[in-house]
């Protein structure tokens, strides 16, 4: 009788300490709140147990130990060596397997050779995700991420990211940048240069941050946001003159982890030197770590997006916080795809003329299409844009591609769309 009543009590009391959690996430899930989602994430952060790779899914990199989160990329970029020689000797168990016959086919086609260069060429990478470790520990040594549990290595975001250093930072990824830089650009270009100091700008999901310092350069005060510190690490890296001093310091090696789709074993293996130019961060452009839906208190004159919306697995959120982060009447630029995250997880898969509609509902008129015509860049109605810069804002589509091996003998083509809008007041 004892014993049961214990049980009973026990039962009572996981019962009573699990009723928090329950309420929290029926707001979490049925109202989607942000202060719900802030309760939700800072009580789970307060239980170890519950930090779970569920959990830390749920709440993204905000939670310590999300899929981009400060541990997991510290420890990423710092397992990347062992991680990726681990890969190379699966590959070499893989032909060892051969009969001889067929393995002394492959020594004459010098495929152990091959894979002693991927090595090689891995250990070059490496002195680059060292230099990004190191300076990590040192900048964030105050952030006691180390003490937490044991973070398995993402060994496929570090490759993403090498990739991500060719696209913004390279020579090699000019052609890339040139596509999806410029039709934003050639409309920010349009504001009078004396104006630009002024005038503030934010892009969300910055990535390795060439658009935003290309912005700050025309003279805006820039902003640039970006929760995934797989990027923001490396962004750290290139603005520090500590790890970077001069152009073109370093080389990486990014195709050499991926043998598909290769003619020549020298495109390969090639070495990709950045940065192109040397960035820093100036007093009008700053980055912030974080989550650009919990941005808020402060208004821009722009947001410009780039391959960012379809990221979010809440587009209504998504569009619904770019247009209250925009000053009354003020813009919003937009280049990317529509590839939604697979698997349920997005709330809302929409088509273009779905996402455009939504636009409209939110609170934009897409430029091109309706009005917006009589407005300067306050949105105000002062005087007609020229021709020409209408022609620039018009809604259209972009075929370009995304850290794309331009010497491969596959291309993955999107066809982006452009468009510029203007926040209406509602
Ligand atoms: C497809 S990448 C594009 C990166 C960059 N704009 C480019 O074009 O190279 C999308 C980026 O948005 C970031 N991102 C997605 N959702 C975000 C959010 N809610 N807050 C901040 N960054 C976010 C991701 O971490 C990722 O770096």
């Amino acid at each position: 009788m004892k014993s049961s009543n214990t049980e009973l009590s026990t039962s009572k009391a996981i019962l009573a300490c699990l009723l928090p959690f329950f309420i929290i996430l029926v707001f979490y899930v049925v109202l989607e709140t942000d202060h719900a989602k802030v309760s939700f994430r800072n009580m789970l952060s307060r239980f170890p147990l519950a930090r779970s790779t569920h959990w830390s899914r749920l709440s993204s990199s905000v939670s310590s130990l999300g899929p981009f989160s400060l541990p997991k990329a510290i420890s990423s970029y710092d397992q990347y060596l062992s991680a990726s020689l681990e890969e190379i000797e699966t590959m070499r168990a893989s032909y060892s397997r051969l009969g001889w016959v067929h393995k002394n086919i492959g020594y004459k086609l010098g495929y152990p050779e091959k894979l002693k260069r991927a090595e090689d060429v891995t250990k070059l990478n490496a002195k680059v995700t060292r230099g990004i470790v190191d300076l990590a520990h040192a900048e964030f040594a105050s952030q006691q991420y180390h003490k937490g549990p044991y973070v398995p290595t993402d060994l496929s975001r570090v490759q993403e990211s090498l990739k991500h250093f060719v696209r913004d930072w390279s020579d090699e990824g000019r052609r890339e940048r040139d596509r999806i830089c410029e039709p934003i650009l050639s409309v920010l270009r349009d504001v009078p240069v004396e104006r630009r100091a002024s005038m503030k700008v934010l892009v969300p999901g910055s990535g390795l941050g060439r658009l935003a310092w290309e912005i700050s350069e025309l003279g805006f005060n820039t902003t640039a946001i970006e929760f995934s510190y797989f990027m923001t690490l490396g962004m750290h890296f290139l603005f520090s003159p500590q790890t970077t001093q001069t152009s073109n310091q370093h080389t990486i090696y990014p195709y050499a982890n991926w043998f598909s789709h290769t003619r020549h074993n020298e495109d390969l293996f090639r070495g990709i030197s950045f940065p192109d130019v040397l960035p820093r961060f100036k007093p009008n452009l700053r980055l912030i770590e974080d989550d650009f839906l919990e941005h808020r208190g402060e208004t821009y004159d722009f947001v410009a997006t780039l391959f960012f919306v379809d990221t979010s697995l809440n587009i209504i959120s998504t569009l619904s916080h770019i247009h209250k982060l925009l000053n009354s009447g003020a813009t919003w630029i937009n280049l990317g795809p529509l590839l939604w995250t697979s698997g349920g997880r997005t709330r809302l898969e929409l088509s273009l003329d779905e996402v455009l509609k939504l636009a409209q509902m939110v609170g934009f008129n897409i430029n091109g299409e309706e009005a917006a015509h009589d407005e300067d860049f306050n949105g105000k109605v002062v005087s007609k844009l020229s021709q020409a810069a209408l022609e620039k804002r018009k809604r259209r589509t972009v075929e370009c591609e995304y850290t794309a091996d331009r010497l491969a003998m596959m291309k993955w083509l999107y066809q982006a769309e452009f468009w510029v809008a203007t926040k209406i007041d509602r």
